[in-house]
């Protein structure tokens, strides 16, 4: 089979399992397997990239950089719908469609209204060609390789009877598994965690790098098709054909009569909703009639054929107890509220439930940081409104003034000092955080830090957490990432400890039995096999994420090169900003993270990349621009392309002004030749060209002058 041939069937294998394990939750072969398949068709791609297609299924996981997004005008413009709160407001909706549609009947479709960013994405001869955000509602973001990142969105759809041009609307989401693991890696470099699922997925659509978009693991769900000619009869009929297409659309959407049935299903949500793995703030009510809601039409800005009802986010009263500060790995500070309810207001806070909202007991909610804190102006046994929306976290929205007493004037203070090391709190200019630049002695960052490295995306030791990290660390065993790697048996057997809830009086005491002491020294071992791109993830440097921790690994290849980067050299590289290149060059100044990278070389962890790319064979078709048409004895047409590549030549789709050598094969193209002649392009048979190579041994060859152009040339006569 040839790289073509094996291209197309990967393609359509690995297509038809993402359509089972996405669509209709089936999986045939283990994640491994799909790996391998995808990973054979990424290297086909790249050594042949002009048998690479647009919809490959490659695009999910990535890779193109985007600088800057052009704008484009929607084919079809995107509206917005008007929002109730209320039953009553339904009604009047109701009322006027009535009136509107002259007494006939008609039906609703109900869906769950998603929490996400409106998306519209065109297909072409059943392709995918563009993803676009919602914009001004009449030019948008052209994010194509972002939404192809989507993995249950299809790259490609059967084209029966569907127009050839089509458009399909919906809302790109974050779920909340992803947004999650997300705010926990955020949280993890230092970076600010985004404060919803919908703001995450509108940042992480906007990214440059599709890498990092891919790894956030978007989502999207579908509920308009668009054409230029009227495809379908109804919502209902569209909505059915985009899930027999492989579109997600609303679970649970359905057609009811009467606006009544539309309150019923709306009650039906409210608390079902919150179960779903994605956020929704609503219900979409349209009319399932195309014929009737063009009859219906539209005001200035939204249709009189649908209408958005909007659930209030749940809103609870809470007793402010106390306020905790907390010292995170990075040093930074954030303040956060204990809570309970009101009727706990004399139980020992250990013992409070807290207040119940969307589901769950809730007893902190974070304060974010100072200027939140004066915002709310706060003080201790405050009554304080909690709200928990779409978003899982609970934010104290506002205090509760005419409950405070007079007696209550202890506000709550910012500390100067770190709580946990007493050093002096600092703030940097034009940030929120303060934070305790004590990070070689404060404990919380140096537990936060050892966490940090043992956590799965960087050393992956999963036999140490949180608790025995703590017992180490009491026990005055480890203060850095480097000393888990001296850690002995001996040392390690028969510790114990007591890890008490202050809240809950919940004692337990951990032990180091014999067991536990293998499973330790065993993970730190096996974790001397971990990658350069997880150690250096495990490092710590304040912004250098996962992604970019790779992003690093696979540019400099290895420690040596990196410390020696400077700052040009840094912010060269896609996705890397002045921010992170900062933070990597202040920490490589650091005497004591130079002493503890080096304990670390010494002890064996990897420092170096294992994948090295081809060696290049010569520079010398430096600066040479070539074409390449037919087919070929020796080369396969994409090895000769890697020739011209390894030996510092690059390769254009098409004869030009600024091409310098036009390779010919069997059944050229014609007009190629035609334009190479028309403009003293140098043509070179396949022979000619491999002679190139042969004769005298690369690199010797030298170029001489071409009188008619004035352009260089390999003199192939030498
Ligand atoms: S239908 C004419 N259906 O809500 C606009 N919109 O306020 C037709 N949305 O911009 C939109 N879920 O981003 C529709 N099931 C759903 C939706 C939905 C979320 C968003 C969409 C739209 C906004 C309208």
């Amino acid at each position: 089979m040839n790289p073509e041939q094996r291209i197309n069937e990967l393609a359509g294998q690995i297509d038809r399992y993402n359509f089972q394990y996405y669509q209709q939750s089936i999986s045939e072969i283990s994640d491994m397997e799909f790996d391998f398949l995808l990973k054979e068709l990424d290297a086909l791609e790249k050594k042949y990239p002009e048998f690479r297609r647009s919809d490959s299924p490659t695009a999910r996981v990535g890779g193109t950089i985007t600088k800057n997004f052009n704008a484009v005008y929607h084919q079809f413009p995107m509206l917005s719908l008007d929002n109730t709160y209320n039953e009553q407001d339904l009604r009047d909706f109701d009322a006027r469609v009535q009136k509107g549609l002259a007494g006939k009947s008609y039906e609703y479709i109900c869906e769950l209204k998603f929490d996400g960013i409106s998306l519209s994405i065109a297909y072409e001869n059943g392709i995918l060609v563009r993803g676009v955000t919602r914009g001004d509602g009449l030019r948008g973001d052209d994010i194509t390789n972002n939404v192809k990142t989507i993995k249950s969105l299809p790259l490609h759809v059967k084209t029966e009877n569907l127009p050839s041009a089509f458009e399909i609307r919906g809302e790109g989401l974050m779920p909340f598994g992803s947004f999650q693991k997300l705010n926990e890696e955020m949280e993890s470099t230092g970076e600010n965690p985004y404060a919803n699922p919908r703001n995450a997925a509108s940042g992480s659509f906007k990214l440059q790098d599709s890498a990092e978009t891919a790894h956030r693991e978007l989502d999207g769900y579908f509920y308009y098709f668009l054409s230029a000619e009227n495809t379908f009869k109804s919502q209902e009929e569209s909505l059915l054909v985009l899930q027999s297409l492989g579109f997600k659309t609303s679970p649970g959407w359905e057609k009811v009569t009467g606006i009544d049935a539309v309150i019923g299903y709306i009650h039906h949500w409210e608390a079902k909703r919150s179960t779903l793995p994605f956020a929704t703030d609503g219900i979409v009510i349209k009319i399932n009639s195309f014929a009737q809601q063009e009859e219906l039409g539209m005001t200035a800005k939204s249709p009189r054929w649908a209408i958005a009802f909007k659930y209030k986010a749940e809103n609870k009263s809470a007793v402010l107890r106390s306020v905790s500060f907390q010292v995170g790995r990075t040093g930074t500070v954030t303040p956060v509220a204990n809570l309970s309810a009101e009727s706990e207001r004399t139980v020992p806070f250990g013992e409070a439930k807290g207040v119940h909202i969307s589901g769950t007991y809730v007893k902190h909610a974070t304060l974010h940081n100072a200027n939140e804190l004066l915002r709310l102006d706060v003080r201790l046994g405050d009554v304080v409104f909690l709200e928990k929306s779409g978003e899982i976290i609970p934010k104290i929205t506002r205090v509760d003034v005419n409950k405070r007493s007079l007696f209550q004037t202890v506000p709550v203070v910012f500390p100067s000092y770190c709580p946990e090391c007493g050093f002096p709190l600092v703030r940097n200019e034009g940030e929120v955080a303060f934070y305790c630049p004590n990070d070689s002695t404060c404990p919380p960052q140096l537990k936060g830090r050892i966490e940090h490295f043992v956590a799965r995306k960087a050393m992956n030791i999963d036999s140490l957490g949180q608790e025995k990290i703590a017992l180490l660390f009491d026990k005055k065993l480890i203060r850095n990432s480097a000393d888990l790697y001296e850690l002995r048996y001996d040392q390690l057997i028969g510790l114990q400890k007591d890890m008490s809830n202050e809240e809950t009086g919940e004692s337990r005491p951990i032990h180091f039995g014999v067991k536990t002491v293998d499973n330790i020294l065993k993970g730190i071992e096996q974790s001397k096999n971990a990658g350069f791109r997880n150690v250096l993830f495990g490092l710590g440097i304040r912004f250098v994420g996962a992604t970019v921790a790779a992003k690093l690994a696979g540019h400099f290849k290895n420690i040596t090169s990196l410390r020696s980067a400077g700052y040009n050299e840094l912010i060269a590289i896609p996705e890397i900003g002045e921010r992170i290149a900062r933070s990597i060059l202040d920490y490589f100044t650091d005497t004591e993270n130079l002493r503890t990278l080096e304990r670390l070389q010494k002890a064996g962890l990897k420092m170096t990349t294992e994948e090295q790319p081809d060696p290049a064979e010569s520079e010398v078709l430096e600066g040479k621009s070539f074409v390449v048409s037919g087919t070929f004895d020796e080369y396969q047409r994409g090895s000769l392309v890697h020739k011209i590549e390894m030996n510092g030549g690059h390769v254009q789709s098409g004869v030009s002004s600024k091409s310098d050598f036009l390779v010919i094969g069997e059944n050229f193209g014609p007009s190629k030749l035609e334009k190479a002649k028309k403009l003293n392009v140098w043509i070179l048979s396949e022979n000619e060209f491999g002679g190139l190579f042969q004769r005298s041994g690369v690199g010797t060859q030298r170029y001489v002058n071409r009188p008619e152009t004035g352009r260089n040339f390999m003199d192939t006569a030498i």
